[in-house]
């Protein structure tokens, strides 16, 4: 108990949130417990088996006015957390595309967070814009991107948290350039175009900068072309659009669709949108990071004609969320759209425009230290490592989709480019379509209620897959095994019956 202030009755607090000491002993304590927790993972459910509203019951309805010790918060970590997690670290877990981590991304978070440097523009800490500089320009040498795209050429990137970001930026970026020209009164004429294919995230991104629904082209793909998108049909669909009086503004192509990795010809848009003034903007979240290595380096080629690229090394390069790579190829664009300039951020730098300002790369103005986690991982790992991790991954892919094809049960429905395999049981011979369907959705279900192993699924030109990605960064060839067996097993089960 501390002494008393004569001014008031109560004892003076001696509350030290961040006593050095203290620190060493808990976050020692917290290792210890993350530790164990990674080495554990596999004993959970890979998908949470609590209901809706379970926490609730077990918290109290107001926090604690007493401190309550660090091993009481973790027992309830261990007792009411951990139970409601869907563990996305398990080397079960085979849903969406996987957020990867590592050792080296956990340190370097752990700098992040321990400086705690707000680099909102170059003077506010300079070592976090400069390596962050540095290390865009390492991950656009890594991913042999030219020169146009680096701050050692006439480019740049920057850390985003999310694509969606990426996107939104870059589109506030794109419009802001065409009403300049056709004068803001004319937004409505701005048309935006994808396929059906494009992440969601987009037509969020386009909603936020204000383009018209009406205006947001989703550009139909089919089977046939592994739902590509056709250069032709976007050709025609902007030829139609400028006939009809309306202004061609962005293309997001994407490199490794979320559904089933499909791949768009970049240098075939890019003809299409060069001829139309269009900014090209290629999301690479997930399939970018196998770019790095170069038997993957050809999709991306006619990146040199695009105007920004997105990828996130928190898919597939061991980073942890949120770390998005957006490289553009004219960064004086995307500073003219977002920078803001008051008072109280002034400085002799900024003003002499000698530095980097990051706050006008982004949406927000506060920006974290991120590039310490991939700076972190890219000098731990090495280039060798980071591709033999990508190649690792996917010769496991590789191994599930020659049990697969082994097995006359099941069909792969897209052919497979990276990690992820798309796949479902083939069709009963004389059942209607919507019979498959409903198998597959029973095959899924069983499955992932066993909580042995989470799986997704997609639909693609209205056939009902499931989509099996290989990448969390503990999975190795047994899990792979195991989940192999499962699925056969609980398939077998389900269809007994069904075949002669
Ligand atoms: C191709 C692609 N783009 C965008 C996203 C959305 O990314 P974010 O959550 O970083 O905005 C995803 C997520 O899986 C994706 O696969």
């Amino acid at each position: 108990m501390g002494s008393v202030d004569p001014e008031f009755t109560s004892p003076i607090c001696e509350f030290k949130p961040l006593d050095p000491e203290e620190f060493r002993k808990q976050a020692h304590q917290m290792v210890d417990f993350i530790a164990d927790y990674y080495k554990n993972i596999e004993e959970y459910p890979v998908l949470s088996q609590v209901q809706p509203g379970y926490l609730r019951t077990h918290q109290p309805e107001a926090p604690p006015y007493h401190p309550e010790s660090l091993e009481t918060i973790l027992e309830d970590v261990r007792e009411d957390i951990i139970p409601g997690m869907t563990h996305w670290l398990s080397p079960k877990f085979f849903a969406f595309f996987p957020a990867t981590v590592s050792s080296a991304a956990f340190l370097g978070e752990m700098l992040c967070t321990s400086f705690n440097a707000v680099g909102f523009n170059w003077l506010a800490s300079p070592a976090a814009t400069e390596l962050e500089m540095v290390v865009m320009d390492w991950m656009a040498n890594m991913l042999n991107l030219p020169k146009t795209f680096m701050f050692s050429g006439t480019g740049g990137g920057v850390l985003q948290g999310t694509t969606s970001e990426a996107i939104l930026c870059t589109l506030i970026a794109a419009r802001e350039r065409a009403l300049e020209i056709i004068g803001i009164h004319n937004i409505g004429k701005l048309v935006v175009y994808g396929s059906d294919q494009t992440h969601s995230t987009y037509a969020k991104a386009c909603k936020l900068a204000g383009i018209f629904p009406c205006n947001i082209r989703a550009i139909p793909t089919t089977k046939d072309t592994n739902f590509t998108l056709s250069p032709v049909l976007l050709r025609k669909v902007i030829e139609a659009d400028v006939a009809a009086g309306l202004v061609p503004l962005y293309l997001c192509a994407t490199l490794g669709t979320t559904s089933t990795t499909a791949v768009d010809p970049l240098a075939q848009l890019a003809s299409v949108t060069n001829d139309h003034g269009v900014w090209l903007h290629v999301d690479a979240a997930y399939g970018g990071s196998a770019c790095i290595c170069p038997e993957f380096r050809h999709y991306l080629d006619g990146i040199e004609r695009a105007d920004s690229l997105s990828l996130s090394p928190h898919k597939w390069l061991l980073s942890y969320l949120d770390c998005c790579c957006l490289w553009v190829k004219n960064p004086a664009l995307l500073v003219k759209a977002l920078s803001t300039n008051p008072e109280y951020l002034r400085n002799k730098q900024s003003e002499s425009d000698s530095v980097v300002d990051f706050k006008d790369w982004q949406v927000g103005t506060g920006r974290r230290f991120k590039a310490l986690r991939l700076w972190l991982v890219l000098r731990s790992y090495g280039v060798a490592n980071l591709q033999s991790h990508i190649r690792s991954d996917i010769r496991m892919a590789t191994m599930f989709e020659r049990f697969l094809k082994a097995n006359p049960r099941f069909e792969i429905v897209v052919p497979r480019l990276f990690s992820l395999v798309c796949f479902r049981l083939k069709p009963v011979n004389g059942c209607d379509p919507s019979y498959t369907d409903l198998l597959n959705r029973k095959l899924l279900d069983r499955v992932n209620s066993t909580g042995q192993i989470y799986m997704t699924h997609t639909i693609a030109g209205g056939v009902y897959m499931l989509r099996f990605a290989v990448g969390a960064t503990l999975t190795e060839d047994r899990h792979v095994i195991a989940a192999w067996k499962l699925i056969k097993e609980s398939a077998d089960a389900l269809l007994k019956g069904n075949y002669a």
